[in-house]
């Protein structure tokens, strides 16, 4: 076979997506479940345990000590019916940083999961903001429904207000609670029953002939195969009708119900994904689109995880491959570096455990060891100038001053600075004003990351002070008098990123509104790249 018909092959075959949730909605329980679809663990509990040593403690010599864990569920491959799916989690809870919305710049689908008896909840809400930057397509799984959850017409009108998405059922819960009966496959027609305790995969659902089959009330209950057939025909009326190209575009989410902890309706949610989601899509660049079927290799770092392995306390840069091939040992051309460098030891995450690659393709993400060469956003190829758009830095949520214990010490304070910001372990601002260093994060705990490693890794003790912002905003205006006017009036809040380009800190959302309505002709953004959200 030839290199390019290969390459053809193989990028029809994969799957790149991340799961979006809030934390406890079931994100690790629906892993592991595809994971055990896919054959890639043998048993329920082994993605779980991961995870709850990883929780134990916020402390941050407890995080290093985990890293080697968390790495591997950073990045999970597996094989299910002929395809390669990779699965990149997006870290929740006290680890929730701005890498869980980068991730999402590397995938080209995401599952959304809601917890049935909360609906929408603030997190998911904040990550389908940058999955829309990109239109990144979504599909949707209401979870829980073995418990009592809310009326699932009132979940589809939430998703539909709140996150301005049209919602199209894919399947459909009877009952719910201790009165869940199963699903109705709306599309094949089929209702597959609940049996708690009984694995999914083993059950096969039952084919109806139309909804007015009286079998449906022999296999549900009366009770229950009238309200569906009354469900069906309000969804009916009042619908949006599914087409695979709102869903590509992003404005369609196709809907699951279910139930990830009995392993309830995820193969149906598994196989519409496989059948409907995108293979790698095409990548812009500020040159031109990439296209993944190109036979030269290309890629972009999107995370840099450090000291995962605490007796070598190396880096790990995540590179998406986006056209080409991978092939063990090669060169790549380093865009920003303008020079060639040898791939020697690279990594891929397989679901059981971290693996050499040998060969890759797009889609594919590789491990790279990185000894201190890379920064997120760096692109690569095989000789071509190019720069891969779309991966921005994200607005923080959290700010902080912070300043020497020891005043002798400015050079390594701002070599460690740097060197952190690179890997996107946090942004760092230096006030136009005051010339102050601001830290700012998406997740609090990386302040006492950024602590710690400033003081192990850079010998410098940063005393951290408090700063009254609650959120930034990088700015634009076409009318330079407006742009002026503003810079004159918030003078004390304007600082530079490090690439130089000015952010607005924001003392409140308040503040921000105000500014909005007092300046009119600013443009005020949520990423570096100024992409509307
Ligand atoms: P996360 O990764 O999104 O944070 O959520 P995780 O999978 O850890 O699930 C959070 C809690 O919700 C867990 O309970 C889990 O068992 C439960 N859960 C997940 N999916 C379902 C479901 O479909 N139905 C029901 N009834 N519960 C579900 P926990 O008590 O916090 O943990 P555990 O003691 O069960 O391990």
């Amino acid at each position: 076979m030839s290199l390019e018909s290969e390459i053809v092959q193989q990028v029809q075959r994969r799957r790149t997506f991340a799961i979006i949730s809030h934390p406890d909605a079931g994100k690790t329980t629906i892993t592991e479940k595809v994971l055990l679809f896919g054959g890639a663990i043998q048993m329920a509990g082994t993605v779980k345990a991961r995870k709850s040593k990883k929780y134990a403690t916020s402390d941050w010599m407890e995080i290093e000590k985990q890293r080697g864990i968390s790495v591997t569920s950073s990045v999970m491959k597996f094989s299910y019916n002929d395809y390669e799916i990779n699965l990149l989690d997006t870290p929740g809870h006290q680890d929730f940083s701005e890498d869980t919305y980068r991730v999402l710049t590397a995938v080209d689908s995401a599952l959304m999961l809601i917890d049935g008896a909360k609906g929408v909840e603030a997190q998911t809400k904040k990550l389908l903001e940058v999955c829309r930057m990109r239109n990144t397509p979504v599909m949707t799984f209401m979870n829980k429904f073995d418990r009592e959850c809310n009326n699932p017409f009132e979940l589809l009108d939430e998703v539909e207000n709140v996150l301005k998405i049209q919602c199209c059922p894919q399947t459909w819960p009877i009952g719910m609670g201790r009165d869940f009966k199963g699903i109705y496959d709306i599309r094949s027609n089929s209702v597959r029953i609940f049996h708690a305790g009984e694995d999914q995969r083993k059950l096969e659902p039952v084919a109806l002939k139309g909804l007015d089959d009286p079998l449906l009330d022999e296999i549900v209950t009366p009770f229950h195969a009238n309200q569906l057939r009354e469900d069906m025909e309000l969804l009916e009326g009042a619908g949006t009708p599914f087409t695979k190209e709102g869903y590509l575009d992003g404005s369609i989410t196709p809907v699951f119900f279910g139930s990830a902890l009995r392993n309830f309706g995820v193969f149906e949610f598994l196989h519409n994904f496989l059948e409907y989601s995108p293979s790698p899509r095409p990548r812009p660049a500020v040159e031109r689109v990439v296209k993944p079927d190109e036979s030269k290799l290309t890629g972009f770092i999107f995370k840099i995880q450090a000291n995962m392995d605490s007796s070598h306390r190396d880096r790990i840069a995540f590179m998406r491959i986006c056209s080409g091939k991978f092939t063990r040992g090669m060169k790549l051309y380093h865009c920003r570096l303008q020079r060639m460098i040898k791939l020697n030891s690279t990594v891929t995450f397989m679901a059981k455990e971290r693996e050499m690659l040998d060969e890759g393709f797009a889609g594919d993400i590789l491990g790279l060891y990185d000894p201190g060469l890379f920064k997120i956003g760096d692109s690569f190829s095989q000789g071509e100038e190019l720069n891969f758009t779309g991966i921005p830095n994200f607005s923080p949520e959290n700010f902080m001053k912070v300043r020497l214990a020891d005043p002798l010490k400015g050079k390594q304070l701002e070599k460690g600075l740097v060197q952190l910001t690179e890997e996107g372990a946090t942004q760092v601002f230096k006030a136009v004003a005051s010339n102050a260093h601001i830290l700012g994060v998406v997740g609090v705990l990386q302040f006492e990351v950024i602590k710690f490693r400033l003081l192990h890794e850079y010998n410098v003790e940063g005393v951290f002070e408090s700063v009254p912002y609650t959120c930034a905003r990088w700015y634009h205006s076409d009318n330079e008098q407006v742009l002026k006017k503003f810079e004159e009036r918030y003078i004390a809040q304007i600082a530079h990123d490090v690439k130089d380009k000015k952010i607005f800190l924001c003392n409140s959302t308040w503040d921000l509104d105000y500014a909005k309505k007092k300046f009119e002709g600013m443009e005020f953004y949520q990423n570096s790249d100024h992409i509307p959200v």
